[in-house]
């Protein structure tokens, strides 16, 4: 068996180091607001290259804090990608604010800069970025937009910690970036995490307070806000991992430049083309490949693992029917969601493994049984 992502193999690695970070929780019980979490602040900051950190509770609400902390709200209007997970999205209507989205260009599958001035109008405040699959976007030709237009850039990082735009870290490019903690993310917790990291002291602190009941003081609630904190045994965890995220990260390109060379040749498939601005942390490696479902169970009935992320776009999700969008309104983002497929990728995985994935492809395309 291959599984697409198989967390008992780092958890095991690392289980030592991690039972003595959960002990010292233990040992003092503050289990929220506890000195961990400043500390993984403090370390995650510097680590983004970047300013301040506010440790939250996972991805989704450190995009909805960022968002509140730009002032979006009510009848507000952000431009996104509809080839994302919901939590992109969601955290923009939880604001009161609508999506709208743009599609994306068919190489990174991330948002294509040339088509967002097209759906800006006076209610248009924010634009989210997803650096999907671990690549970022092209944030420059997107800050460009933004600035003639006065909107605040929010990036989606969710999948991308430690990834690069033109030799800069992730989260020290952007106004305000977001960056999920999920179990299986290139750095992740033992249950949901997140953190937003920006440069500005005055939305970190909005964040800081927003994530804590929009307390200033014991009882006092300068706004409302939300339940939203990072645990400190989660910081205390993290803090941990952090030290090996870099390696780890490596690793994924080292697995990635297999695969590429295992598969070049396979007509039927795409290798994820990585554009000259980014150093992906490929948080999934990805290909195109025509015949898509039948290889996906094929491959299963071999004992390999794969997903599909994401088998049906936003825009045409039932959740957003609302927001009246149809097919074909995002041609390369529908395209793309018919024949993506991921392939098993985690620093654990060996050479071997591998190369099994990649022979099991190649004996698909073969017709072999
Ligand atoms: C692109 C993207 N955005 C947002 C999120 C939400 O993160 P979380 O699951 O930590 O809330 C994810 C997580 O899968 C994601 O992949």
């Amino acid at each position: 068996m291959i599984p697409l992502i198989d967390l008992k193999r780092q958890t095991r690695q690392l289980e030592g180091e991690i039972q003595r970070a959960i002990a010292e929780i233990l040992a003092d019980c503050h289990f929220v607001k506890g000195t961990s979490i400043e500390k993984f602040e403090e370390a995650f900051a510097r680590y983004c290259e970047v300013a301040y950190a506010s440790a939250v509770s996972s991805g989704t609400a450190a995009l909805q804090l960022a968002l509140l902390a730009a002032g979006v709200g009510e009848g507000d209007e952000v431009v996104t990608s509809p080839y994302t997970f919901i939590a992109t999205a969601e955290a923009i209507t939880c604001v009161g604010a609508k999506p709208v989205f743009v599609d994306i260009l068919p190489g990174p599958f991330t948002l294509d800069p040339e088509k967002i001035e097209e759906v800006i109008t006076e209610r248009t405040k924010a634009v989210i970025p997803v650096d999907l699959y671990g690549q970022s976007a092209d944030l420059e030709a997107i800050e460009q937009i933004a600035q003639v237009h006065h909107l605040t850039i929010i990036e989606d990082a969710c999948q991308a910690t430690g990834a690069e735009y033109k030799g800069r870290r992730l989260g020290s490019v952007s106004h305000l970036t977001c960056f999920s903690f999920y179990p299986s993310k290139n750095l992740g917790a033992l249950g949901d995490a997140g953190a937003v990291v920006t440069k500005d002291l005055k939305a970190v602190e909005q964040i800081r307070i927003r994530r804590d009941h929009g307390q200033t003081g014991p009882y006092i609630h300068e706004t409302e806000g939300l339940n939203a904190r990072m645990d400190s045994i989660q910081a205390a965890v993290l803090l941990v991992k952090l030290q090996y995220v870099d390696g780890w990260n490596a690793t994924r390109r080292k697995h990635a430049r297999q695969y590429d060379e295992l598969l070049r040749d396979i007509e039927p498939v795409t290798t994820p083309p990585i554009m000259e601005y980014a150093n992906s942390v490929y948080a999934l490696y990805t290909i195109r490949a025509q015949d898509r479902d039948r290889l996906q169970v094929y491959l299963r009935q071999r004992g390999i693992g794969t997903g599909v992320y994401y088998p049906i776009p936003l825009h045409l999700q039932p959740a957003y029917q609302y927001l009246g969008y149809k097919e074909y309104d995002f041609p390369v983002t529908e395209t793309a969601a018919r024949e993506t497929l991921s392939l098993p990728m985690y620093p654990e995985l060996s050479e071997d493994e591998i190369t099994c994935v990649a022979e099991g492809i190649r004996d698909f395309y073969q017709g072999k049984e």
